[in-house]
């Protein structure tokens, strides 16, 4: 069964055509995906079957391979708690991804920055605006009006992951708004508060977009809506023009300052 775990779906289904039926009895989709690019295992592994589900869908697919031979069935290969392999985006949300990866590294610079705030001094103050102001401009306007005002409307906005995602970046602005609130006040207890929610908050939503939410999108769209998609991202971007680099120089300094 190895040497078929390791085959391209597309090429396991044209030499046996009832794996198609297979695989969609488990709601893997592959007979409707244009590439079929995707190794058998990956897509098992992709769609997070229960163990009980994946050895039955195993033994299924190894009747169909094997006919009429007792086939002992292998696991996939994953081990029980290894962590998930690399996921292969498609480009625009791949762009996603990438700048999630800056939105992680001002995530990680959070607690430092909490640690020597002092609210109380005119350059404490300014260095949580700066912070601030790259959530807004950066974290919000740049990046999560890409998922709000574009990608997401690609789906059913009533489904429930969505919502969730929707109601974490309200989440998020409304702890950018109590942090403001307490800069004014100069109460560092309450921007330490606030500052670490949002850190908590980003961190398991950035997890859900890259491990869940977008190779989920990306199964659902098809190969013209990934080119609509990756082309109305580089139209929305040439709105926000030198911005990316802006906030990249300013979370490398702050990496300097804190490290
Ligand atoms: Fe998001
Ligand atoms: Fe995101």
């Amino acid at each position: 069964m190895d040497e078929y775990l390791n085959m391209e779906v597309k090429e396991v289904i044209s030499k046996f055509p009832e794996a198609a039926r297979v695989l969609d009895e488990y709601n893997i989709g592959c007979t409707v995906c244009n590439a079929g690019s995707c190794l058998l295992k990956d897509i098992v592994e992709i769609h997070s079957l229960s163990s009980d589900e994946e050895q039955e869908l195993m033994a299924k697919l190894a009747r169909v391979v094997y006919p009429g031979r007792d086939v002992k069935v292998l696991e996939v290969g994953r081990k029980p708690k290894a962590k998930p392999e690399r996921v292969k985006y498609s480009p625009p949300l791949k762009k996603l991804v990438d700048e999630h990866l800056l939105i992680k590294r001002w995530i990680a610079l959070i607690p430092k920055l909490a640690e020597s705030l002092d609210v109380n001094t005119e350059e404490g103050r300014q260095l949580v605006l700066q912070g601030v102001d790259f959530i807004r401009t950066y974290a919000d306007r740049y990046h999560h009006a890409k998922e709000e005002e574009v990608l997401f409307k690609y789906f059913d906005e009533n489904l429930e992951i969505l919502k969730t995602m929707h109601a974490d970046h309200e989440k998020a602005r409304s702890h950018v708004r109590s942090i403001l609130q307490a800069v004014e006040e100069k109460n560092g207890e309450a921007v330490k508060e606030h500052l670490n929610a949002y850190r908590e908050l980003l961190t398991e939503h950035i997890k859900k977009e890259d491990e869940i939410l977008y190779p989920w999108m990306d199964r659902g769209l098809s190969l013209t809506q990934v080119g609509e998609l990756f082309s109305r991202f580089n139209e929305l971007e040439e709105q926000f023009q030198t911005v990316p680099e802006k906030y990249e120089e300013f979370i490398r300094k702050l990496e300097e300052k804190f490290r």
